[in-house]
C-alpha cells in the first residue's frame, strides 16, 4: 500500500506505524547513534514488506567495508526482493547496493544520481550516497548532493539539520573552509548530537592546523559524540590528530587506548583509523610498543584483500607497522592479482592502492628513495586511496618523512614549507623543517 515519509518519499510499508519506525530508524542511521541494525530488524520482524527498511539494513552493511558483513548486505537485498513489488526509487536502491557489492562504484553513483532527481527529499538515499561517493573518491559530490537537498527540502521539514552537516563536510573535502565551518557549526547547534557535523568542524580546525581549537572542540562536547555513537572512534582518531600535531604523545596514546584500540566489536574501519594513529606516530619516531602486535592480529581476523582499496592501504600500514614482512608480501601478492580485475575496485587498486602499498613496504625496508618516488608519482591518483583529505594526508607525512631520510631535502623543505602556510602554528612541521636545517 502507498505511504509517505515526513518529506513526502512515498514508501512501500503495512501502515503509518511501520512509516513512523522507518524514520525513528533513519534518525539513528543520520546520527550514527545507538543501534540502527536493531531498529531496522524489529520493524521487519513487524512488517516484513517495508522494502525501504531492508534496503537501508543492505545499505549499512555495505558501506561498512567489512568484509563480514559483505554476505549480510546480500541477505537483506535478497530480503528487499523478496518482500514484493517495490517502488522505483527502492528498486533503484538495491541496484545501488548490488552494484557497489561488486565493485562497480560508478554505476552505484549513477543509480543514486537517478533515484535523487526523482526524490530530491530521499534522505536515506542521500545518506547512502555520500558515504557512496566518500569511498568512490568523488569528492565533488560530497558537496554537490547534499547542496541540491537543501535547495529542495523547506526548513520546516525534518532532517534538514543532517543534511546540512554533510554539506558541511562536502565544503570542507572542496576547501571551502570558512564556508564548511560556518555551516558546519550551524548543524551543530541544531542537533548538537550531529556526531557527522560536528566531524566536519573537526576536519576543518584539521586541516587549518588550528589544534588548539580542535582539542577544544570536541572537549566541549564529548558527550555528544563519545557516547552512544558508532562514529565515537573516528572522532577520537581526530581529537588524536590535533594531540599529535602539538607533540601530545601522551594524550594520543591515551587516546587510543581509550577508543582505538581493537576490541571484540571493532568493525574494519575501526582499526584503519587505528592504523592510520599508529602509523602516524611511528612517522614522528614515537614507538607504540605493542599496539603494533595487537592491531595487526585484529586486521588478520577480521580483514580480506580486495574488499576496498581503503581497507587495502590499511591492512598493509598495520602488517608494515607491525613488522610482519611475510603477511605484507603476501598481501602485495593478492591484491596484485585482484588489481587485474575489470571493475572499479580493481582500477583503484591498479592507479592508487599498488603503488600506495608498495611504498609504505619500501618505507617498512628502509627503501626512503623508492617510497619517496611511489609517493611523489601518485599525483591526482592519490584521491582513489578514497578517504578524506585528512585519511589522505598520511600519503604526505609518509612522502614527507622518507624524503628527509633519504636526504632529499629540497623536496621535504618544499613540502614542509608548503604545508606550513595551511597550518602556520605546528610545532611538528616546525620540528621537521629544524632537522633539515640540521
Ligand atoms: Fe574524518
Amino acid at each position: 500500500m502507498g505511504f509517505a515519509d515526513p518529506r513526502g518519499v512515498p514508501l512501500t510499508a503495512r501502515d503509518s506505524g511501520s512509516v513512523a519506525a522507518f524514520e525513528e530508524a533513519l534518525g539513528q542511521i543520520l546520527a550514527f547513534a545507538g543501534d540502527p541494525v536493531g531498529a531496522l530488524d524489529r520493524l521487519i520482524e513487524g512488517d516484513p514488506s517495508c522494502v525501504q527498511a531492508h534496503l537501508a539494513k543492505a545499505a549499512i552493511y555495505a558501506w561498512s567495508l567489512h568484509p563480514s558483513f559483505v554476505g549480510r548486505a546480500r541477505e537483506a537485498l535478497a530480503a528487499a526482493e523478496a518482500a514484493g513489488p517495490a517502488l522505483d526509487h527502492e528498486r533503484r536502491q538495491a541496484a545501488a547496493v548490488d552494484a557497489w557489492l561488486g565493485g562497480r562504484y560508478d554505476e552505484a553513483c549513477r543509480e543514486f544520481d537517478a533515484i535523487l532527481a526523482d526524490e530530491p527529499r530521499h534522505l536515506a538515499a542521500l545518506f547512502f550516497a555520500h558515504q557512496a561517493d566518500f569511498f568512490a573518491g568523488r569528492t565533488e559530490a560530497l558537496e554537490l548532493r547534499p547542496r541540491r537537498m537543501l535547495e529542495a527540502l523547506p526548513e520546516d521539514l525534518p532532517g534538514r539539520g543532517f543534511v546540512l552537516g554533510m554539506w558541511a563536510f562536502g565544503l570542507e573535502e572542496t576547501a571551502r573552509f570558512g564556508e564548511a565551518e560556518e555551516a558546519g557549526r550551524a548543524a551543530v547547534a541544531a542537533a548538537p548530537r550531529d556526531v557527522w557535523a560536528i566531524h566536519a568542524v573537526g576536519h576543518v580546525l584539521e586541516e587549518t592546523g588550528r589544534s588548539e581549537e580542535g582539542i577544544l572542540w570536541y572537549g566541549e562536547r564529548e558527550e555528544d559524540w563519545a557516547g552512544n555513537s558508532y562514529f565515537a572512534v573516528h572522532n577520537a582518531w581526530h581529537l588524536a590528530l590535533y594531540h599529535l600535531d602539538r607533540e601530545e604523545e601522551g594524550a594520543v596514546l591515551a587516546i587510543y587506548d581509550r577508543f582505538l584500540a581493537p576490541g571484540r566489536r571493532s568493525i574494519l574501519l575501526n582499526l584503519c583509523d587505528a592504523a592510520a594513529l599508529l602509523w602516524r606516530l611511528h612517522l614522528a619516531g614515537l614507538p607504540a610498543g605493542a599496539r603494533w602486535r595487537t592491531l595487526a592480529d585484529a586486521f588478520a581476523a577480521k580483514y580480506r584483500p580486495g574488499c576496498h582499496v581503503f581497507d587495502d592501504v590499511h591492512a598493509m600500514l598495520a602488517f608494515v607497522g607491525a613488522d610482519r614482512s611475510a603477511e605484507a608480501a603476501r598481501l602485495m601478492a593478492d591484491l596484485a592479482g585482484i588489481a587485474e580485475g575489470g571493475d572499479e575496485r580493481a582500477r583503484q587498486l591498479r592507479r592508487a592502492g599498488l603503488p600506495i602499498c608498495r611504498a609504505i613496504a619500501a618505507f617498512g625496508q628502509g627503501d626512503w628513495r623508492s617510497a619517496v618516488d611511489l609517493l611523489s608519482g601518485l599525483g591526482e591518483d592519490r584521491r582513489l586511496m578514497t578517504g578524506s583529505h585528512a585519511q589522505r594526508d598520511i600519503l604526505d607525512l609518509t612522502l614527507i618523512e622518507a624524503a628527509i631520510r633519504a636526504r632529499e631535502t629540497s623536496l621535504a623543505r618544499e613540502l614542509l614549507e608548503r604545508r606550513l602556510e595551511r597550518r602556520p602554528e605546528s610545532a611538528r612541521i616546525r620540528r621537521d623543517l629544524s632537522r633539515l636545517a640540521a
